[in-house]
């Protein structure tokens, strides 16, 4: 009873490790489509963009179809690739855009270049299809921002802002400096005055300290 219990409880774990085994397997061998960290790109109007894209497969590829769409549905490129050794062939272009990828060196650049001006704004996105994965398809979106200018504005203002908060800091640090070094030779002087009150007049104020000694200092002007 309890050897039998036991043999379940083995094929049990030794099926979960197999199932484990395939579904990591599947994950490896998933095509993938990266468009890079920055997903927000920015583009002066009236200026040529770079959209890039880059694919990775384990297996390798035959017959791949690569496709750049619009908003999502508007197609403004495809192409196909026929294996790792080959360019891609063009099979629609938009008339403003155009291939700058390469797909014969390490990595599978299927960037595109495009004109721009401002009702390009939106998002693109880079859909590949792998035959020779079992048709596996994936995509990578990356969205398009056009400006009138280039950031210089805002550079302004971070200059302003860094400037204003760095003047502003450094302002405090001098008030502190000054105040301490003021306050040092005002000390000092004091001191010395005391030292001379002290002697010349043979009061002893020590314990009154400064209190004492400004009024002795103010004295005489009075008297
Ligand atoms: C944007 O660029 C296009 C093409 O260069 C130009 O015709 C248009 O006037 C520009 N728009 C603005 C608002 O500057
Ligand atoms: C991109 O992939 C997502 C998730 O697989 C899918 O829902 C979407 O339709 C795809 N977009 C395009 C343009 O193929
Ligand atoms: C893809 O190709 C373009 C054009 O040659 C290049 O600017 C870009 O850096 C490439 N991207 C990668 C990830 O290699």
């Amino acid at each position: 009873m309890a050897a039998g219990g036991s043999s379940a409880g083995l094929w049990r774990s030794r099926l979960a490790a197999a199932l484990l085994g395939l579904h990591l397997f599947s994950l490896a061998v998933t095509l993938e489509v990266s468009v890079g960290k920055n997903v927000v790109v920015m583009a002066l109007n009236g200026s040529e963009v770079q959209l890039p894209c880059i694919f990775t497969t384990c297996i390798g590829f035959k017959d791949l179809e690569f496709t750049w769409y619009y908003n999502g549905i508007d197609m403004i490129y495809r192409g196909s690739i026929k294996n790792k050794a080959t360019e891609p062939t063009m099979l629609f272009a938009d008339p403003r855009v155009r291939l700058i990828g390469t797909t014969t060196r390490k990595e599978n650049n299927i960037s595109i270049s495009m004109l721009v001006d401002f009702e390009d704004a939106g998002k693109y996105t880079c859909h590949v299809r792998n035959p020779k994965e079992k048709n596996a398809e994936h995509n990578a979106t990356i969205t398009l921002k056009v400006v009138q200018k280039m950031v210089p504005v805002d550079n302004t203002l971070t200059r302003i802002i860094v400037g204003t908060v760095g003047g502003i800091v450094g302002l405090l640090i001098l008030i502190l400096v000054v105040k301490k070094i003021v306050l040092l030779v005002l000390k000092k002087s004091q001191e010395k005055k005391k030292e001379c009150l002290v002697s010349s007049s043979g009061i002893d104020n020590t314990e009154n300290g400064l209190a004492g000694s400004k009024a002795e200092q103010k004295a005489p002007p009075k008297a």
